[in-house]
């Protein structure tokens, strides 16, 4: 199983956004994560796609974006041209998950879907088979900084069995609260991606880079 890292550029300082954004590539992260919130879904604003294609300019990294926004079929294709190379979609966000995650996926963009704290598992029946990635909301979306939810642990758990149980090991994520702390419990429960904002951005962003890769044994 590979381990990656994916620091949250929600908790980095945006006045500065090409600086962090380096920082974190250089110390060896994989992903950049890319919090989009409308207002609607979530209650708080970010960013949108013009942002995401500027700093696409300046990095290498994997761009992950997680959309917490409303009718997210109407934006799937501005983030792909604006240089998503991931993209997650939330299954209380839309009425129509398959429609939209076969949108992504006919712009050979990799396809995930994400769920908040208290949407079982259930509603991934069929459509999981369909997916590059699986986000369990260990928090619920909208700000970073929260506390990890505890009884994500189970959930996470569970969706790792279920899959090896089917032979298929399609990346789960984890998102909200990963801490140096609790990030190797999270990691035995399944999760193989991990997010982190608050913990990884501050003024040793290269060190915690560093401190997180080394405990995914990287
Ligand atoms: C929350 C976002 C997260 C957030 C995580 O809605 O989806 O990606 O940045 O922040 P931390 O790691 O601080 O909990
Ligand atoms: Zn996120």
């Amino acid at each position: 199983m590979k381990y990656l890292l994916a620091p949250s550029l929600l908790s980095a300082d945006f006045s500065k956004i090409g600086e962090e954004i380096s920082i974190i590539e250089k110390a060896g992260a994989d992903y950049i994560h890319l919090d989009i919130m409308d207002g609607h879904f979530v209650p708080n604003i970010t960013f949108g796609p013009p942002v995401i294609k500027k700093i696409k300019r300046r990095s290498n990294l994997v761009f992950d974006v997680h959309l917490m926004i409303e009718n997210p079929e109407k934006y799937i294709d501005s983030f792909i041209d604006a240089g998503a190379d991931i993209i997650s979609v939330h299954a209380e966000s839309t009425k129509h998950l398959h429609r939209v995650i076969q949108q992504i996926k006919s712009r050979k963009v990799k396809a995930c879907v994400a769920l908040n704290p208290a949407t079982p598992l259930s509603v991934l029946d069929n459509i999981w088979m369909d997916l590059d990635m699986i986000l369990i909301m260990t928090v619920n979306p909208g700000f970073g900084g929260q506390s990890y939810i505890p009884q994500m642990n189970e959930k996470i758990k569970t969706l790792r069995e279920f899959l090896d149980s089917k032979n298929c090991n399609i990346d789960i994520q984890v998102d909200g609260g990963i801490k140096e702390d609790n990030i190797q419990k999270v990691r035995e429960m399944g999760a193989n991606v991990f997010v982190a904002g608050s913990a990884i951005f501050g003024d040793k962003t290269e060190e915690k880079t560093k401190t997180f890769l080394k405990l995914l044994d990287r």
